[in-house]
């Protein structure tokens, strides 16, 4: 078709699609057609815009590499992350919700047994974790593989630091015990800001917004039979649990961190500094 209009060419574009044989590919790829047409066509895009979208794009592209992945910030930062969380995992009442995954998570963190302190040395106020993993029907989940991971008490990720020769801390995997229990020395968290220094933090800075994401202790679940559970817990004394940079909290997983004072820890030890204690369950869906 020829002598297309910034009107007509939107069902060209998406009449071209009609060769297409996977379905959802070819459904995906219209309603994107259609509504970056729509967005172009709403704001009156100029070229001179459409250029600058096109190197923002580019940069964040050129930004990611093993360690950095500015494509899922921009996508966090966007809303669009927590918005295919909450469109995936609409849970039965009771259940834990989920949250937002973010890019520190790694597959290389050690395997540590219940009751381990999983801070490795990492800077923070001692926390002591416990509490207990159970399907929605109150039963035990014996076995569950808990993935844990933290900011430092300066917010900031192992995985981000340049001089540490890759060392990992304040992260690891434990399995519940044969009653559904899990517990483990740690850190308290502390509110951090989210990656800056690419052209993520480049615009929500041009946009006025904070990269503030309040405290918050990163859980990843999964056992047989039950569906993969990612999530946080966060701190009920935070100042951004309103504002969250990437959109992800939800007031079910706002905890009490409680202060204790020098004494007797929860494993028995002795303190001789102030510590915390968190006392969470997490309700897993069952699968299907
Ligand atoms: C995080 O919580 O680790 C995170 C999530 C989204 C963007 C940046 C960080
Ligand atoms: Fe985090």
């Amino acid at each position: 078709m020829q002598n297309l209009d910034e009107n007509t060419i939107t069902a060209e574009a998406v009449r071209r699609l009609a060769g297409c044989k996977d379905a959802r590919f070819k459904e995906i790829m219209s309603a994107l057609t259609r509504h970056v047409h729509d967005f172009a066509r709403e704001v009156k895009l100029t070229e001179a815009e459409w250029m600058q979208g096109i190197e923002f794009l580019t940069a964040v592209g050129q930004k990611c590499d093993d360690k950095r992945q500015e494509m899922i910030l921009l996508s966090d930062t966007l809303g669009l992350s927590m918005l295919v969380v909450a469109l995936n995992h609409k849970k039965p009442p009771g259940c834990t919700e989920a949250t937002v995954f973010g890019p520190f998570h790694t597959d290389k963190a050690s395997d540590f047994a219940n009751g381990a302190d999983l801070a490795v040395g990492a800077a923070g106020e001692p926390a002591f974790i416990r509490g207990a993993i159970r399907g929605s029907d109150g039963k035990p989940v014996a076995g569950a593989t808990i993935d844990v991971w933290q900011a430092d008490g300066d917010g900031i990720y192992d995985v981000q630091y340049t001089d540490r020769d890759n060392a990992l801390f304040a992260r690891g995997r434990l399995k519940s015990d044969a009653s559904g229990k899990y517990w483990f020395k740690s850190i308290k968290p502390e509110f951090y800001s989210i990656p800056v220094d690419g052209p993520v933090g480049d615009w929500m800075s041009k946009a006025g917004r904070h990269p503030f994401r309040p405290a918050h202790l990163h859980f990843m679940i999964q056992a047989p039979g039950y569906e993969k559970l990612v999530t946080h817990v966060f701190r009920s004394d935070d100042k951004y649990l309103d504002s969250d940079a990437v959109f992800g909290v939800r007031s079910s997983l706002v905890s009490d961190w409680v202060r204790h004072e020098p004494g007797q820890a929860p494993d028995g030890t002795a303190m001789k500094k102030p510590f915390y204690t968190l006392d969470f369950d997490f309700i897993l869906n069952p699968a299907g």
